[in-house]
């Protein structure tokens, strides 16, 4: 049977308390339901459907509106009236299978176990054991161990809500087979809803084999329905990600205190300190070292560098053997050589840094470019913008920038020039001169400080 994924998401997540509808809530940089389309588009399906109401075209945008068949649901009526909203466009032969936009964990492996257990007639479910099943759906199952019935939560007497069975929401089954039983779910129930889960006794009075699969771990079925079980997953998530880095060779000083919002790539003998939030794709090649409290976002770090404390580094590119921060801030656009330095409360923008240079205390470096070997004293600045455009600066090679100086843009500094401390720098300034524009110094003599007068 080819197989048609239908992704339920048009639910509110009232207990959220948020404006932002719930399958857009991130979890390690990606919205929930990001999550799931993209373990649905691993799966060779024939069709994706994404039911959608909660949050309308809000959510279709954040997704990517034209990569799925996207059903409304006006009015959220429940789980089976949304599947019934989505059937009508499955087509009849295919197994289709159910997929929650508020589970963010669950594997391709499992789903294609699930999806294969079905059969022309059956239903497949997946179903996990809980320590604490309070919140979700319980599997009810006869003395043969046969599955009669799904209970939710709310409508479960006490027996009931002692089953440590729950219902994870996924199932599989035949889609023309399925639109039957959704057709008769009605819902005289607690909350006044269509359940999906419903049609487990209906397959069963009719006779169908009710077969059950289970996650190969339980966080893969860990729903998200709070700000607490959003935290919750959260960590279960970078937990996951630290272990698989560590398992690579990697050396995090404190799992617990790492975050990858994205993709790290790392080569061998990589250290990272604690509270290093890694966003959107990173690479760290041999023998990084990454300093407490860093964010580095879409970068690249190369081998033997060292990222000191404190930096807030995007989309830059990082040679080998640099030494940035602490407190370094590199912002889009920065290409740094090999062996440079970049120091404390030191911002370089879209800028090339030669091979060998040096900027290490109180500037800014915007929109230039700064040859090998070049020594940028502290506090200078490069003022790019007049104010209407941006203009670029250019360092030559060995030139030596003295403290306290401003480069107003557009100018070119020759290699091997030297500009003294202090000075504003407004024309080109020749290759291998000494050039410095200071007010003459003087002091007057005899000058005595004002006293404070009396009363
Ligand atoms: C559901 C199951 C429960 C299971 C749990 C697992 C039902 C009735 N209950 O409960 O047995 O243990 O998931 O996580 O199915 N949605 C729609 N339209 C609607 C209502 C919901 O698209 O009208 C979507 C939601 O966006 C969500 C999913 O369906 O992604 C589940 O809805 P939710 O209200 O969270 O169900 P649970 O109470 O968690
Ligand atoms: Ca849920």
């Amino acid at each position: 049977m080819k197989l048609e994924v239908v992704v339920l998401a048009a639910g509110q997540g009232t207990r959220m308390y948020s404006d932002t509808p719930k399958v857009l809530h991130d979890l390690g940089g990606k919205p929930l339901l990001r999550r799931v389309t993209d373990v649905a588009e691993s799966l060779d399906a024939v069709a994706i459907h994404v039911v959608y109401g909660h949050g309308g075209e809000r959510v279709r945008e954040a997704i990517g509106a034209n990569e799925f068949n996207w059903v409304l649901q006006a009015e959220q009526k429940g789980t089976a009236h949304a599947m019934m909203q989505a059937l009508p466009c499955v087509d009849d032969q295919a197994c289709v299978l159910v997929l929650y936009g508020d589970v963010p964990l669950i594997q391709a492996q499992t789903l294609r176990e699930l999806a294969d257990a079905t059969d022309d007639k059956g239903l497949a479910i997946l179903t996990a054991e809980l320590a604490d099943p309070s919140g979700y759906g319980r599997i009810i199952r006869d003395e043969s161990g046969r599955v009669t019935k799904i209970v939710e939560h709310n409508d479960a007497n006490q027996d009931e809500l002692c089953v440590h069975e729950i219902n994870t929401g996924f199932l599989a089954a035949p889609a023309g087979t399925l639109k039957s039983w959704c057709a008769q779910v009605h819902n005289a129930n607690a909350q006044g809803e269509y359940y999906l889960t419903d049609v487990v006794a209906i397959a069963v009075k009719e006779g169908a084999d009710i077969v059950t699969r289970n996650p190969a771990v339980t966080w893969e079925i860990m729903g998200v329905n709070s700000n607490a079980d959003l935290a919750q997953l959260e960590r279960t998530y970078q937990r996951q990600q630290a272990q698989a880095l560590m398992a690579q060779g990697v050396t995090l000083r404190d799992p617990a205190r790492f975050d990858l919002r994205g993709e790290l790539e790392v080569g061998r003998d990589v250290v990272i300190d604690i509270n290093v939030v890694f966003e959107g794709k990173v690479t760290l090649a041999d023998g990084v070292h990454i300093g407490p409290n860093n964010v580095i976002r879409s970068s690249s770090i190369g081998g033997g560098t060292e990222i000191l404390s404190n930096c807030v580094i995007e989309q830059s590119i990082v040679g080998g053997n640099c030494r940035i921060g602490p407190f370094a801030r590199l912002r889009p656009g920065p290409r740094i050589a090999d062996q440079v330095q970049v120091g404390n409360f030191v911002e370089v923008k879209q800028s090339d840094i030669g091979e060998g240079s040096k900027i290490n205390h109180l500037s800014y470096v915007g929109d230039t470019t700064v040859g090998k070997n070049v020594n940028i004293g502290a506090g200078t600045i490069v003022c790019n913008y007049d104010g209407a455009n941006k203009h670029r600066t250019i360092i030559g090679d060995n030139a030596f920038i003295g403290s306290d100086t401003q480069l107003v843009a557009p100018v070119t500094v020759g290699e091997g020039a030297t500009i003294g401390a202090g000075s504003t720098i407004t024309k080109d300034v020749p290759a291998g001169e000494l050039t410095l524009s200071r007010a003459k110094e003087k002091t007057v003599l005899g000058w005595t400080r004002p006293t404070k007068n009396k009363p």
